[in-house]
């Protein structure tokens, strides 16, 4: 399925013509697949997934997750709404705030829902007011730097991100003033993590910190696996960092004297190649030494590749086998928003249909209506049908909260 032109037997071409583009189309069986993979690579531990929402929270994909049978990480109080939404109970929501008001924490925490306490002010604050009553965890930030690039690599000492490691004795001084009911400790290292010793060296941070408290029940390693944005790239190796990291997870619970749980919160890893954002070429333009392909689509619809320099695959649906060229492929967005640079494609011509893979993870959640666009559609294809599980936006919905003055 190296370019797929259906999935699950459900032909994108005929989606195109039944939503329209551009669209967001999602697998769901990949989904599905993904999940039960992670679960068979820590199957030696007892294991609890906490999708990270914020990478694609339609409340159907929550849904779809919740039934491969893991839980959420919300980093607002909104995906903590949505998660409930889609039947999570409080008890399988982490909300992992940063440096948010405390009228958040209150709300998410009447909610029944566990907090992933961020900052020493926060938890003297969740002190005063909760003291014991009310478990919670505790974001560590590991001093570890990791993962694709500085944008997205969250562990290392210059990240606003957790309280840092060299902080563990204020953070046990508060844990004692207010006899605080800490369960848990976290870390988040990064995104686009390739290396499993990186997993390995914050299970250490995590590891020798947890023997200062007494009443664990969890230790979470974040997410962060790199999956293949490239033909030929490498990803995590899964099952070898289930292997080394579920090795020495149940070491450590033996010298902690108790079973504990693993904890992970995967984003892309669940989500990333099962979603495709099917375009369309308005046109063609040949320059003096560059031919663009100029989309129905743009950085409004995925900023990956302008935020962060990422690489998405695209491929031509409407000719698939034919010799192949050198292009630009570029937004409609009044900025440089080249979704991929030098890029050899099956010859392009106004009409076409691309698609740009890996869209599922950071696609639809960071799109936005700048130039005052509307945002696509999402379809789901599930059970081998295809299911439409957002409208695509219309004239109305980008007005929707204005009030217009009588000016
Ligand atoms: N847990 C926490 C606390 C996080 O902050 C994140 C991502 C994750 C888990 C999931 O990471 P993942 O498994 O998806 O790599 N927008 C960027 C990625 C930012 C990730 C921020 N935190 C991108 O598109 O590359």
């Amino acid at each position: 399925m190296q370019n797929p032109s259906h999935i699950q037997g459900v032909s994108l071409a005929a989606l195109a013509d039944e939503f329209g583009t551009p669209a967001y189309i999602y697998d769901g069986e990949k989904i599905t697949t993904q999940v039960k993979t992670l679960q068979e690579a820590f199957s030696t531990v007892p294991l609890k997934i906490k999708y990270a929402t914020k990478a694609l929270s339609n409340i159907n994909i929550l849904k779809l997750i919740r039934k491969a049978g893991a839980g959420i990480d919300a980093v607002s109080i909104e995906e903590v709404k949505l998660g409930m939404m889609a039947g999570y109970s409080p008890e399988e929501i982490m909300y992992t705030p940063s440096g948010v008001g405390f009228e958040e924490i209150r709300e998410a925490v009447k909610l029944g829902i566990m907090i992933n306490l961020d900052s020493l002010p926060l938890m003297e604050e969740f002190g005063q007011i909760y003291g014991n009553t009310v478990p919670a965890c505790i974001r560590i930030n590991p001093h570890i730097m990791a993962g694709g690039n500085i944008k997205i690599s969250t562990g290392h000492k210059e990240s606003k991100f957790g309280i840092s490691i060299e902080q563990l004795p204020q953070i046990l001084k508060k844990v004692s003033n207010y006899k605080l009911q800490i369960i848990g400790l976290h870390i988040h290292t990064g995104s686009d993590i390739l290396d499993a010793e990186v997993f390995l060296r914050g299970g250490n941070v995590l590891f020798e910190a947890a023997m200062k408290f007494a009443d664990l029940k969890f230790l979470d390693f974040g997410g962060g696996f790199k999956v293949a944005y490239k033909p030929n790239d490498i990803s995590t190796d899964i099952m070898e960092v289930g292997k080394k990291v579920g090795e020495a997870f149940q070491e450590f619970c033996l010298r902690y004297g108790r079973q504990l749980e693993l904890w992970l919160e995967p984003g892309k890893f669940l989500v990333s190649e099962a979603g495709y954002l099917l375009v369309k070429a308005n046109v063609v333009k040949e320059s003096t030494s560059v031919t663009f392909v100029g989309v129905d689509s743009g950085l409004n619809h995925l900023i990956r590749p302008m935020m962060y320099d990422a690489y998405h695959e695209v491929y031509n649906l409407s000719n698939p086998e034919g010799k192949k060229a050198k292009y630009n492929v570029v937004g409609y967005i009044c900025e440089t928003d080249t979704i991929a640079a030098h890029r050899e494609l099956t010859e392009v011509k106004a009409g076409d249909l691309l698609v740009i893979k890996n869209a599922g993870a950071y696609g639809f959640s960071m799109a936005s209506n700048y130039n005052s666009r509307l945002r696509p559609p999402e379809i789901l294809i599930w059970g081998g049908k295809a299911h439409q599980i957002r409208k695509r936006e219309n004239f109305e919905d980008l007005i929707r909260n204005q009030e217009i003055l009588d000016i």
